[in-house]
């Protein structure tokens, strides 16, 4: 069962145990919550028995069987005579309609059915499951993925930028603006779509939103009910995950090969999804393209089920083996696609802007919700970054990086070659700002992680992006665009010197 490796990930299970100071018991229980609660283990999914499960982790019988029988006590899992599995969504687990049964120690803010006084100071059930908690320097150590180059944005440009948009702003530049965006931005964004990404898009189908993150929770809310079906690739993006957990949506992972995302034909009509959640120019984190053949299947199929396709364009603007490939949106007219983009990338991760591109046919009408449901400022920053684009700043700044990256990725590619000690196959490397590194049996990703970060590391474990049921697939997820080519040899050797203190 390839979603409990992913929930369990038993290779490094006891390591990770170990890190968080939890019992081998509290471990299992714990991993065994999430999973249930964010809907990676669906209703009916078999567990199995607590022998084999307990060979697997390494841990005794009996933490298994005490760990199953306290999330049965609470509501999680049904046991029986024929076997362990998952229990149903009534019985009011995995973030929606609670029930009065849940013994779980919680009891939020709200007066319980038998009238049990409320208690305070507690998150949400729909909170639960959900912990990132990192700290942000690490997000600045080499080979952590999808940071740009910090250092080699033109701040001084941008300053003056601001300084002018500040200038040349009003006082109603104080006051709450336009949800769906400033007019100037919303047609920098489109002008700039059209030319580069051949996107079919006017200004008034552009959403500017606080980033990628932002606009994937409102394309769930906007697009789709408590309850529906969400397909998401596997591996794939954390934040898409926890976003449409979040609005309540059911996850089905779709795997992915090396055409991109390959659902099972069967599952249009079986396992219907109201949204697809995608990443066709460089699927993240792999690296495959989603081949032409696959866009069209995606959109025929889309069509006959009423459902949404979502394009997540998140770094298509670096492609290191030629042009950028042109988005799904525009390939067919009137593509039931949301197009999601984002200048985490390409500008700064902390100006936290990004946008969505809605179809003509809901745009008019998403934008009274998005209205009612997102209040939105920050008209100085977006006007700046109207001018950024529009003055030719951005195109600019694009080519620096699409040459600033290709050679910092050559450079890695390069000390790996000759430095990584086992010959691991490198994916992805064709485009964006990371590529993945398999890694051999016996030297398990997130032990490999933990040891590197101690060393001033930050590659992150290809098993955390869901990805242990296929084949086993054990790798890291390197970032290589905010890492200086010339620093590569040095990192390289230091991460193989852990590598080989492990294997
Ligand atoms: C697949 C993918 N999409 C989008 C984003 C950007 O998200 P945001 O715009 O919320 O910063 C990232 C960032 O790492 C990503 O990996």
């Amino acid at each position: 069962m390839s979603e409990l490796f992913d929930v369990l990930n038993p290779p490094g299970f006891r390591a990770e145990a170990r890190a968080q100071g939890l019992t081998l018991q509290r471990a299992l229980y714990e991993a065994l919550k999430r999973g249930i609660v964010q809907g990676r283990l669906l209703p009916g999914a078999s567990l199995p028995g607590s022998r084999e499960l307990a060979q697997e982790l390494g841990m005794g019988r009996n933490g298994v069987v005490h760990a199953y029988e306290q999330l049965a006590t609470e509501g999680h899992l049904q046991c029986s005579r024929q076997g362990t599995v998952v229990a149903a969504l009534g019985a009011g687990v995995h973030g929606s309609g609670r029930a009065e049964g849940h013994t779980e120690g919680r009891k939020g803010g709200r007066a319980s059915a038998d009238g049990e006084r409320p208690r305070r100071a507690a998150l949400s059930r729909r909170s639960e499951g959900f912990h990132r908690l990192r700290d942000p320097a690490q997000e600045l150590l080499p080979f952590m993925p999808g940071i740009p180059a910090l250092d080699a944005f033109p701040i001084a440009q941008w300053d003056r930028l601001m300084a002018q948009s500040r200038r040349h702003s009003g006082s109603d530049a104080l006051c709450y603006r336009d949800p769906s965006g400033e007019p100037e931005l919303r047609q920098a964004i489109a002008t700039y779509l059209r030319a580069a990404r051949g996107v079919h898009a006017g200004a008034d189908q552009v959403f500017v939103t606080d980033g990628t993150q932002q606009a994937l929770e409102l394309c769930a809310r906007l697009l789709a009910d408590v309850g529906d079906t969400a397909w998401i690739e596997h591996p794939g993006y954390g934040g898409a995950r926890t976003a449409l957990l979040q609005a309540g949506l059911r996850l089905q992972p779709v795997t992915v090969d090396a055409e991109g995302i390959h659902p099972p034909e069967a599952w249009w009509a079986e396992r219907t999804p109201r949204l697809v959640y995608t990443t066709p120019s460089h699927q993240y984190p792999l690296g495959p393209t989603l081949t032409l053949a696959r866009r069209m299947q995606l959109i025929e199929q889309a069509r006959r089920h009423g459902c949404w396709l979502i394009e997540d364009d998140y770094d298509s603007e670096f492609r290191h083996d030629g042009p950028p490939l042109a988005a799904m949106q525009g390939q067919v007219q009137d593509a039931p696609v949301v197009y999601l983009g984002t200048f985490s990338k390409t500008v700064f991760p902390a100006l936290r802007t990004g946008f969505m591109v809605l179809p003509a046919a809901v745009a008019e009408q998403a934008a009274g919700v998005i209205g009612a449901w997102a209040p939105r400022g920050h008209a100085i920053a977006q006007r700046a970054l109207a001018s950024f684009i529009a003055e030719g700043h951005f195109t600019r700044h694009l080519r620096r990086m699409r040459q600033l990256y290709r050679g910092r990725q050559v450079a890695l590619r390069e000390a790996l070659a000759t430095h990584w000690p086992w010959p691991g196959e490198v994916l992805g490397a064709q485009a964006g700002m990371h590529l993945v590194l398999s890694l051999p049996e016996g030297l398990p990703d997130h032990a490999l992680c933990e040891a590197a970060l101690q060393q001033g590391l930050s590659p992150r474990p290809l098993t955390a992006y869901g990805t242990g049921g296929i084949g086993g697939f054990n790798g890291l997820v390197m970032g290589y665009a905010n890492t200086p080519a010339e620093t590569m040899v040095p990192l390289v050797r230091t991460l193989a010197s852990v590598a080989r203190s492990l294997a």
